[in-house]
């Protein structure tokens, strides 16, 4: 019986053509900026995002750790969602390297902010008070089902930062998701952000990497900050070629995914005792109305369809480039089994 995973877009391994480029890539010292994949892919990265520079890392979770440390200093006030990735799955690297306090500021089910609890989180200079430096936006969000959050949106927030002498990341691991959702440019969704982090071994299918994105100052310091995290990389053109792959091959086959994960949550819900998101992009969220949650997941796993626990009563299932359109019929076909099974028991 073939698995369907659905418990992440990472889970998907590169393609034979994928592997191809990564044979064939040119290398060189990347601490000594002679590899020459990794430099176009900085280059092709920073553009497709509207940034003068990218610098290259081993994973999503080091693009927002140097992005957060680069944009602050030690003692200063970050603010961002409670439902971000930073503030819930990042080890608290934040507070533990970058040694910012985090403040965190409740996210409304679209994964946005509030402009004005944003305005009045922001601290007006006072010996006393840590400098506010730094918002964190996330899009899409994971927490909030994959939520593509509106230009508009982003734009408001990041002009209040700015109005207040903060300045805005944006962790946009998912970034092209949103801008398929959208139909918006990547490099418009980043526009109004100092900075901004996306992974290729998200959506777009490639095994390892993230580039974080910004002016040429703000990246050479961020080099730094990858050395001091010991994220220099020497032969990286092999990562870097499959991560140009992704971006040539990948991007515009996203659609695909959210069309998928949209009839995923309705025949979720044509099932009967979950309660899913109506999707965006390419995050399933559902809520379990009846039974056990890890007695689901489970009957899930045993049925061949992987799931993740995403909160006491709620699991996430997010397709993805290894799922194929008629996989999720079928892992619909498997779940509604499971619980025929479980209504008979
Ligand atoms: C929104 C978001 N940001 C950052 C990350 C971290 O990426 P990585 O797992 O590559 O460290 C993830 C991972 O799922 C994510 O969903």
């Amino acid at each position: 019986m073939k698995v369907i995973d659905l418990r992440s877009d990472t889970v998907t391994r590169p393609s034979a053509a994928m592997r191809a480029a990564i044979a064939e890539a040119e290398v060189g010292d990347d601490v000594f900026g002679d590899d020459p994949t990794v430099n176009r892919l900085e280059a092709v990265a920073a553009d497709r995002v509207g940034k003068e520079a990218a610098v290259f890392v081993a994973s999503g979770t080091m693009a927002n750790l140097i992005g957060v440390m680069t944009n602050t200093r030690p003692g200063d006030e970050i603010l961002l969602g409670d439902q971000s990735h930073i503030f819930n799955y990042e080890v608290a690297g934040s507070a533990r390297i970058a040694n910012v306090q985090a403040h965190a500021l409740p996210n409304a089910d679209d994964g946005s902010l509030d402009v004005v609890a944003v305005a009045a989180a922001i601290r007006p200079p006072n010996i006393h008070a840590p400098r506010t430096s730094l918002l964190c936006l996330e899009n899409t969000h994971n927490r909030c089902g994959g939520a593509a959050i509106d230009v508009e949106t982003i734009d408001g927030l990041a002009a209040v930062a700015h109005e207040n002498g903060a300045r805005v990341h944006l962790d946009g691991a998912r970034l092209f998701n949103a801008a398929a959702a959208l139909r918006l440019g990547a490099e418009r969704l980043a526009q109004e952000c100092d900075t901004v982090s996306f992974c290729f071994s998200k959506g777009l299918g490639a095994p390892v990497g993230s580039v974080l994105c910004g002016s040429n100052d703000f990246v050479t310091e961020a080099r730094r900050n990858r050395k001091l995290l010991g994220g220099g990389m020497r032969q990286a053109g092999i990562l870097a070629a499959a991560a140009l792959y992704a971006l040539d091959h990948n991007v515009s086959r996203l659609e695909q995914d959210h069309a998928n994960a949209q009839r995923l949550a309705e025949g979720l819900r044509d099932i009967g005792p979950f309660a899913p998101n109506e999707p965006q992009t390419n995050i399933v969220i559902a809520d379990v109305l009846q039974g056990d949650l890890d007695s689901w997941l489970a009957a899930f796993a045993a049925a061949g369809v992987l799931a993740v626990p995403f909160g006491p009563a709620r699991f996430r299932m997010v397709t993805h480039l290894d799922i194929q359109d008629s996989d999720i019929p079928e892992a619909l076909a498997r779940v509604a089994q499971a619980v025929g099974a479980h209504a008979a028991a």
